[in-house]
């Protein structure tokens, strides 16, 4: 559980993405579908900050999440019609959330909540049904391969921000680095608040998110049925950067399609070796002892940025 996710106004307050972001994406998505955006899938959508910023455009949208609270600021958040949100695992979002999406959108890292690997190999073949003809699933994740090293240090600060509704709040994240049995990046997140109605002032907690090597996120796309690699971004700049898709390139965010509809060799294949290893070599997570409470490497592109 994570205590930062629960408390979704704040989430909102300090991370709706910048119009940087929003007009990145866009751009990324205008290179990538041959038409607009009509229908987007978010599977771990928080409360709702990229649906809100698709349902703006007309798009039908669609979002589970892991956390009751979350949805319940969806739902406040986004428009009645042409919406559902409900809550759900990444690892298989609901079935009532339909499918034929065009969009799919998961970014910051949030597959680096999942357990495991095979969580995620589950994660990427239920998503694959729920993809259109030539729809795309913009995935963020970091690749670190097992010799990779992340300096301990801050990574995102903001504030002290206003916050809607009164007071004010300041966060600040930290990577711990990689953890040497596991391959997770470990991270610390304080966020301090002031006359915050119905918000602790304080929530301090720790926790560990996956990271992929190379080799293994190619045999987990093809565990999963098969992607092709349409483009690599790097996921520490609000302008995302096209970037080699290569061992250790980092924060990164992903647009894939599932293999099968690749009609021209316009894109890369992933996975092109079979495997089982990627599920085998799959280390379960500790539990980390998040004392107080616990929440978000929220590694969207805009998150990472300000990796100092
Ligand atoms: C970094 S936030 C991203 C939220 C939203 N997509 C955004 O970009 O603002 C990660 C989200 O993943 C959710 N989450 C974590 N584990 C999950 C799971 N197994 N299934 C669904 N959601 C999960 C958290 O509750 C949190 O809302």
């Amino acid at each position: 559980m994570h205590t930062f996710y629960q408390q979704s106004g704040l989430y909102c307050a300090i991370f709706a993405p910048t119009k940087l972001m929003r007009n990145s994406i866009d751009r990324v998505l205008q290179m990538h579908l041959t038409r607009k955006v009509m229908r987007v899938l978010d599977p771990a959508c928080g409360p709702g900050l990229w649906l809100a910023h698709f349902a703006a455009q007309g798009a039908e949208v669609a979002g589970s999440d892991i956390e009751p609270s979350a949805i319940e600021q969806a739902t406040k958040l986004l428009p009645k019609r042409g919406v559902r949100v409900m809550v759900g695992d990444m690892r298989r979002p609901p079935d009532e959330l339909g499918a034929d999406f065009n969009c799919v959108i998961n970014l910051d890292n949030s597959i680096g909540h999942l357990a495991d690997y095979n969580d995620v190999a589950e994660h990427f073949a239920s998503i694959r049904q729920r993809l259109a003809p030539r729809g795309v699933y913009l995935v963020g994740l970091a690749l670190r391969e097992r010799t990779d090293t992340i300096p301990e240090g801050v990574v995102y600060e903001r504030g002290p921000i206003d916050i809607p509704g009164g007071g004010f709040a300041a966060l600040r994240t930290e990577s711990l680095g990689l953890q040497p049995k596991t391959r997770c990046e470990r991270i610390r997140q304080i966020i301090i608040t002031a006359n915050v109605k119905d918000t602790p002032t304080v929530i301090a907690e720790q926790y560990d998110l996956l990271t992929f090597t190379f080799e293994m996120l190619k045999d987990i796309l093809m565990a999963a049925g098969g992607f092709e690699l349409l483009g690599c971004y790097d996921a520490t700049d609000e302008d995302l950067p096209s970037k080699p898709f290569r061992k250790g390139a980092g924060d990164v965010l992903l647009v894939l399609r599932r293999a099968d509809d690749m009609q021209k060799r316009t894109g890369k294949k992933l996975g092109k070796k079979m495997g089982k290893k990627a599920a085998a070599k799959s280390p379960k997570k500790p539990t980390t002892s998040a004392t107080a409470a616990t929440p978000t490497r929220s590694r969207t592109a805009a998150r990472s940025t300000r990796r100092t």
